[in-house]
């Protein structure tokens, strides 16, 4: 089955999304996203990463303008809310106890069920995110949800994955990395560079004026599906310390070339064992999700394979690929379909596998 498996109408679910540092709510209503609504915190920029004690309070002072802000854009009274779907985990557990507790004491205050949501699964499911079709498109959104089952290459500031995906509640992890995530390397690589945090978007605006091919950095030999991220960081931190011995302007005078070559090695590393695992899994349906997935040279990689190997491929829009309510919104409108709902006790859990 392809989409939610049951009849969503006059269903209303608000998400709730605290996991990192983005505070985001969004509600789906009769199947159909009405808001998502995101306060990003740029206050970690300062210190190149997320300052867990500085994103709890964030999150705190986020929490009530953002749900406000969801219900009010999607025209929805919290009167009408049938279940508050939250990111149980994994997280930073300051940022997730800010979003549980609120969703407890909310669902607590109007008596409705509380549906707990794995953020790597949330990720996974954003592909299944409808919004109202355009009365000139009525079809263009339907094609792009995956049928099952689809391998999923899950990519994010913490994670590297490749998930089959038989079902929306049965993911098989085939592949994951054994150190750091693509995104941590891109991060850690740009903060060395000088560049600023999140490294991501920077490193994708600098590598579209660059040569991919003007450096090479190490690609790791692991075994099956796994990857691995550390070596490259290593083999760019030694060789850009080489470099600024002879040129202390060297990331200046080379920094487009720098993060396009980086960018192509770890889209490299990326697509080669998906490849893999598609020909071995004999799937074509191909999906990408989270934060990474929204690098311009990931997704031309995808669409290249859709043209050399027959791929269908799924990407998410840009406000899906990143931390966001909706996805925790969808999946909680799949587990309200099987009345999958959790205690008011449930902890948060700063690790959980998908
Ligand atoms: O999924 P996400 O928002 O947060 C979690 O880790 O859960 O992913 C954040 C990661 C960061 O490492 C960020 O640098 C990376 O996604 N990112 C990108 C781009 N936009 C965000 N990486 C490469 N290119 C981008 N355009």
């Amino acid at each position: 089955m392809n989409e939610v498996h049951f009849n969503p109408n006059k269903i209303t679910i608000l998400g709730i999304e605290s996991s990192c540092d983005d505070t985001s709510a969004a509600v789906i209503r009769d199947g159909y996203l009405l808001s998502n609504v995101t306060a990003s915190q740029a206050v970690h920029e300062a210190y190149g990463g997320v300052v867990p004690e500085l994103a709890s309070r964030a999150h705190q002072l986020n929490i009530v303008p953002v749900v406000d802000q969801a219900l009010k854009r999607a025209g929805v009274t919290k009167e009408e809310l049938s279940a508050i779907a939250f990111t149980r985990g994994p997280g930073l557990m300051g940022s997730l106890l800010v979003g549980v507790s609120f969703a407890k004491g909310l669902a607590a205050s109007l008596g409705i069920p509380m549906i707990d949501v794995n953020h790597l699964q949330g990720h996974v499911l954003a592909h299944f995110i409808r919004e109202k079709p355009l009365s000139d498109s009525p079809r263009g959104e339907e094609e792009s949800i995956p049928p099952f089952p689809f391998l999923c290459l899950l990519v994010s500031g913490g994670n590297s994955q490749i998930v089959l995906v038989k079902a929306y509640n049965d993911m098989e992890i085939v592949g994951q990395t054994i150190d750091d995530a693509a995104g941590e390397a891109i991060d850690k690589c740009s903060k060395v560079m000088g560049l600023g945090y999140p490294g991501g978007p920077i490193i994708d605006r600098l590598a579209r004026q660059g040569n991919p091919e003007a450096f090479t950095f190490a690609k790791p030999a692991i075994p099956g599906y796994d990857y691995s991220f550390s070596g490259l960081k290593t083999s760019f931190l030694y060789n850009l310390r080489d470099w600024l011995k002879d040129d202390p302007d060297f990331v200046e005078h080379h920094k487009e070339d720098l993060a396009a070559s980086l960018e192509k090695t770890i889209v490299d590393i990326l697509m080669n064992k998906l490849r893999r695992a598609a020909k071995d899994l004999k799937i074509k349906h191909v999906a990408v999700a989270g934060g990474v997935s929204a690098n311009t040279g990931l997704r031309e990689a995808f669409k290249d394979h859709a043209r050399r190997y027959g791929w269908t491929i799924y990407i998410p829009k840009f406000s899906y690929t990143t931390d966001n309510a909706a996805m925790i919104a969808i999946t909680g409108l799949f587990k309200y379909g099987d009345k999958d709902f959790c205690p008011m006790e449930a902890p948060a859990y700063s690790r959980v596998a998908l």
